[in-house]
Parts: C-alpha cells; structure tokens; sequence
C-alpha cells in the first residue's frame, strides 16, 4: 500500500461523515487528489425533492473545479449504510463517472474504491467507463 492512497482513503472517510442522507441513509464521502497536490473533500447531500441531490464525487468535483482546479490523481470514495462501517465497496454512479471522463485521462486516473480496515481496491477510469464519451470526442 502506498503511503498517499491511504491518507486519501482516511480522507474520504471523515468526508462521509457530514453526508445529508435523510432519504436514503446510504453515507457517502469521497476525497479528490489534485496533481498539485491539494485534496477535495465531498458527501453526498439529498434533496426531498430526490433530483437535485448530488453524489459526494460530484460534491468534490465541484468544490475543486470552482478553486481552479482542472487536473487530478485520484479520487477516494466509501459509503454504506449510514451509520454502519463500510463493508463492500461502493461504486461510483454512471453520472460521476462522466463528470469524471470531463477532466481526467482515463488510463491514469485511479478511483480507489476503500472499504472497513483500510483496505482499499484501485481501479482506472477506462476500467469503470470503457470507450467513454469525453471532450476530445467534440474537436
Ligand atoms: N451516492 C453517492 O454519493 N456516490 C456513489 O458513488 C453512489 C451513490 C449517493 C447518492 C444517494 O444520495 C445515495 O448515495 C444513495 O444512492
């Protein structure tokens, strides 16, 4: 395990902890890596009107790209039922996956998808989104 992914795994977890899930009571936080080395933390947070709520990936996504922020490492994401230790991984939704294919290259970026104990499994973008749609499509 590499020193780095572990932290943005812890980071992840304290960002889940502020997840507004009054609807689901499934907590999510994810922890964004920036190549210069900043980390963005998000949760998700529901709506009662169900559609605007926003998945903690995409939470982070916001927060970073609204500092500035245009280039990524990784990102860290946990969830599971709200409350409770995270057992199994918890994927990212096909949106964030997208939102991910806008500012990430898909055969560097790594999602690492971290679980109880501080174990952690690591996948690339173009293993979670294959032949994805991405800006170089439109030039
Ligand atoms: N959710 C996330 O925040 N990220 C994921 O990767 C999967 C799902 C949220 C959306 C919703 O608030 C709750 O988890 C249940 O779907």
């Amino acid at each position: 395990m590499e020193q780095w992914k572990d932290l943005l795994c812890q980071q992840a977890k304290i960002a889940r902890e502020h997840a507004y899930c009054p609807y689901s009571h499934f907590a999510v936080g994810a922890a964004l890596l920036c190549e210069d080395g900043k980390i963005y933390t998000g949760c998700n947070i529901e709506s009662a009107a169900y559609s605007p709520s926003i998945c903690a990936e995409r939470t982070a996504f916001a927060k970073a790209v609204s500092e500035g922020e245009k280039n990524f490492t990784a990102i860290a994401i946990v969830g599971g039922e709200q409350g409770d230790a995270c057992k199994g991984e918890c994927p990212p939704c096909g949106v964030c996956r997208q939102v991910m294919m806008e500012f990430c290259d898909p055969e560097t970026f790594l999602v690492l998808l971290a679980t109880e104990n501080n174990e952690y499994k690591e996948y690339t973008l173009s293993k979670l989104l294959p032949f994805g749609f991405s800006p170089g499509n439109l030039r």
